[in-house]
């Protein structure tokens, strides 16, 4: 394995520190070549399932169980949307609760080989959260960038209680970005851990893996947010590497959607726009709110490739699929998670089994859903009140 530029494929080793090609000046991936290759044996259950695939050994871990997360079945969804077969991959299950725990398991496990002695980031939220719980369990101290006043209460919470050093920047997340790039580049010894990191990417790719030995082959469509663009670039390496390997033998169509006031990639795409980034970015979908998209160039490549295609959403789809995925089917998702399932109530997808990524879990950013409560029924402590009150009497 070794690190690649995304544009001029120049190669360097994984021991070297770097985010961006020295040559080229593009973003790295982590180049595995399995033509040939056997496929491994996969033990344990979670990210590190996948050792075999991963750019760190298992033996170097700092891990809290994290991946092996649900796969869903949606079926009065699947029903309401004429879709056969429709789950949902809850990553609102792993540790911080969020998919970001996936790469960072990773990500502070390089850290800690390289003998990091902070790990940093910029983030709308579960960046920080995750980075500051993995610090925690590795000793390493964290520094956090937020934009100011606009990441979630509990995705907050958790950076404080974790004990990173957290900045509010006066700026937004892209603002935050460029910042914590420079100071890492300034600093030798602050490791970042955005998804820039192309070993984060890595372990966000073992989505992949769980979702086609969950369903014996890829799906023929995967949904989920695009943001900084590092998911969608993960999990599409992911199918194309268990495809490589002979362990599925399609690969799925990729959609990815964003938030109507913060969709460059899809903007981009439609030709509405000469370069992948806006200055402005306004989404309630606070975790997506970036307009200025690090990976672009990826996933622009996943989409493409995959034969799929960017998608917007507005912020009203965004709640009305909140709720309708909770009280529907049981599963409370924040608001960024929800826009695969937003887009479906809006689009009609045909294809036989389609997974959404529900990146998120809805605790972390309760805020929209409480504004928007309805009046609660008041009642005495009795038991006449009681029925009085639920319309009983
Ligand atoms: N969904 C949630 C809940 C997120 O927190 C993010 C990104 C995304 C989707 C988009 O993923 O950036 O890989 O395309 N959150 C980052 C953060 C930016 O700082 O927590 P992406």
């Amino acid at each position: 394995m070794k690190q690649r530029c995304i544009s001029c494929g120049a190669a360097y080793p994984l021991s070297q520190i770097l985010y961006t090609c020295p040559a080229c000046d593009d973003i790295l991936e982590i180049a595995i070549d399995v033509t040939g290759r056997e496929a491994p044996t996969f033990e344990c259950e979670g990210v590190w399932r996948y050792a075999p695939l991963l750019p760190v050994p298992l033996d170097k871990s700092v891990s809290m169980g994290e991946g092996g997360t649900g796969l869903h079945a949606l079926r009065r969804l699947q029903q309401e949307f004429g879709i056969p077969r429709l789950f949902l991959k809850n990553e609102g299950e792993n540790p911080t609760g969020s998919f970001k725990d996936r790469g960072m398991t990773v990500g502070v496990s390089q850290a800690v080989t390289l003998g990091a002695r902070a790990v940093a980031c910029a983030s709308t939220g579960n960046t920080s959260a995750s980075l500051a719980a993995y610090a925690a369990r590795a000793g390493m101290r964290a520094i956090v960038l937020i934009p100011g006043g606009k990441i979630a209460m509990g995705k907050l919470a958790q950076a404080i209680v974790h004990g990173a050093e957290i900045v509010q920047v006066d700026g937004n997340f892209d603002e935050a970005m460029r910042t914590v790039r420079e100071l890492s580049l300034s600093e030798g010894e602050i490791y970042l851990l955005n998804s820039i990191n192309p070993f984060r990417l890595e372990g966000q790719k073992t989505l992949a893996f769980e979702v086609c030995e969950a369903l014996g082959n890829a799906p023929d469509v995967l949904i989920l947010p695009m943001g900084n663009a590092g998911n969608i670039s993960a999990i599409w390496k992911g199918f194309r590497e268990f495809h490589a390997l002979g362990l599925i033998d399609r690969l799925p169509k990729i959609i990815g959607v964003q938030a109507a006031g913060a969709a460059p990639l899809a903007r981009y795409l439609s030709g509405d726009l000469h370069e992948c980034r806006i200055s402005d970015p306004e989404t309630l979908a606070t975790a997506i709110r970036i307009g200025a998209p690090v990976s672009w160039l990826k996933a622009l490549r996943a989409l493409e490739e995959s034969g799929g295609h960017a998608a917007i959403v507005s912020d009203d789809e965004i709640l009305a699929a909140q709720r309708k995925l909770a009280s529907g089917e049981g599963i409370f998702v924040e608001p960024a998670s929800v826009v695969p399932i937003a887009y479906l109530m809006r689009e009609r997808v045909q294809a036989e089994t389609v997974v959404c990524v529900a990146t998120g879990h809805g605790l972390k950013d309760p805020d929209a859903i409480l504004r928007m409560a309805p009046e609660m029924k008041q009642a005495a402590p009795s038991l006449a009140s009681l029925r009085s009150a639920l319309g009983l009497a």
